[in-house]
């Protein structure tokens, strides 16, 4: 007998089928706030409980066990603390300032940009009968925008965009990894470095107005990043920006085209988009689940969790808790009061929110109001297998 039922639903959610629809299984996994899904993991599936683990000080975020192997970028006897977004406090918080401090100015004017950018690429099309939303525009934009604030010219945005695609799959538990994969993750990691080197190198001796040369330039030299520092936060920028958006941009435009009125409403009123990019955010979340290891006994509910358990933040399942949300299956812009766990919580709370949210703005409003009656070509559209950060692996939409 399985001595953990819940760990049939995390089975089957691990399971490539479930992409097109997981909300059967996170609904099951849900029925109970806290379920042990194997002997050291477990799954809390409550918009009350995942805020408020989010910002307990006792979970910690570093546990290489579950999210794949965090092979060694390759140091110089540098000791390999990885991403901020696995560091604790005090050293994730001092990471986090610099490249807040360097983020967001940048980031401030850069709408008129993106929206400039949305319309080059639908003006790319060219009239086309039909386009895939995915490769078209959901792709590229991110892609762009973040080479632009990088500084990295545009003819390397292919490079970007095969390095985004490799390093996000190392995110995925390893469960779901052949030897091949794994294997693959750590050369990725390697080609992702020797890559960066000579571009900071080159930002050093020719330092420009663009994110990286103002990494290099911060402040008290004392304080500055080091180079393993850098690169890996470059890394972390790539990869928490890249497919997460790609997954907001074609999730939101599958839940505008599966509800017509919707659509109509935001074509009506493009006021409506922040509203309908909060709503998809809650909807379909580009970030399914999170994980946190604990580092002390930790209560959730009635429940005790031992120290150095793993414990799954099932995001995508908070944001359908019916104690926290009025009819939380329906697609429903106007809904009131959406605070979504789509963007975490406490101190990992994403740093590219806003920039996420122009780019979701941007790209949804121009389907609503520059697409002549765009209509799904397949529906479910075909997923990546990715069960973290999931997304469709193209969307065709038929216009005109
Ligand atoms: C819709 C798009 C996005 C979603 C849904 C999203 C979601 C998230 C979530 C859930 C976390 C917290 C993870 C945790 O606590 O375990 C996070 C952290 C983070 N995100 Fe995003 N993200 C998005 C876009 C972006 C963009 C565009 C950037 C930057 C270019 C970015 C950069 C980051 C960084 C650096 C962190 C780590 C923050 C920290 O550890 O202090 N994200 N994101």
């Amino acid at each position: 007998m399985n001595p953990y039922p819940a760990a049939l639903s995390y089975g089957r959610l691990l399971d490539p089928a479930q992409r097109p629809d997981p909300y059967p299984v996170f609904a099951e996994l849900s029925r109970e706030p806290v379920q042990r899904i194997d002997e050291h993991v477990w799954a809390v599936s409550g918009h009350a409980d995942i805020s408020r683990l989010l910002r307990d000080p006792r979970l910690s975020v570093q546990e290489p066990a579950v999210f794949g192997p965090d092979t060694p970028l390759g140091s110089d006897g540098e000791p390999f603390r990885g991403p901020f977004l696995r560091q604790d406090p005090p050293h994730h918080d001092t990471l986090r300032a610099r490249t807040m401090h360097q983020f967001v100015p940048r980031i401030l004017g850069l709408r008129p940009k993106i929206e400039a950018m949305v319309t080059e690429l639908l003006d790319g099309l060219d009239g086309a009968g039909e386009l895939d939303v995915v490769s078209a525009l959901a792709y590229p934009l991110p892609v762009a925008v973040i080479c632009e604030l990088l500084g990295v010219p545009r003819s390397e945005e292919p490079v970007f965009h095969d390095f985004a695609a490799r390093l996000t799959r190392a995110l995925d538990p390893q469960e779901s990894f052949t030897e091949e994969e794994l294997a693959d993750v750590a050369k990725t990691r390697e080609d992702w470095r020797a890559y960066l080197t000579p571009m900071i190198v080159r930002r050093l001796a020719e330092p420009g107005d663009d994110l990286v040369s103002g990494l290099l330039a911060d402040g008290d030299p004392a304080k500055r990043m080091t180079m393993l520092e850098l690169a890996t936060t470059l890394g972390l920028l790539l990869i928490a920006g890249h497919e997460t958006t790609v997954n907001l941009i074609a999730n939101g435009t599958l839940a505008l085209l599966r509800d017509p009125a919707a659509l109509a409403r935001l074509r009506a009123d493009p006021g409506l988009a922040p509203a309908v990019v909060e709503e998809v955010l809650r909807y379909d979340p580009p970030v399914q689940l999170t994980s946190r290891l604990t580092t002390a006994e930790v209560r959730i509910g009635d429940t005790t969790v031992p120290e150095g358990d793993h414990v799954l933040l099932l995001l995508a399942a908070g944001n359908r808790d019916p104690r926290r949300f009025a009819d939380p299956d329906r697609f429903w812009p106007e809904r009131p009061d959406n605070r979504h766990l789509a963007f975490g919580g406490g101190v990992h709370y994403c740093l590219g929110a806003a920039l996420a949210r122009m780019e979701g703005e941007a790209v949804l409003t121009a389907i609503a109001t520059q697409l002549a009656a765009p209509r799904l070509v397949a529906d479910p559209p075909p997923y990546r297998p990715n069960t973290i950060l999931r997304g469709p692996a193209e969307l065709r939409v038929a216009i005109g």
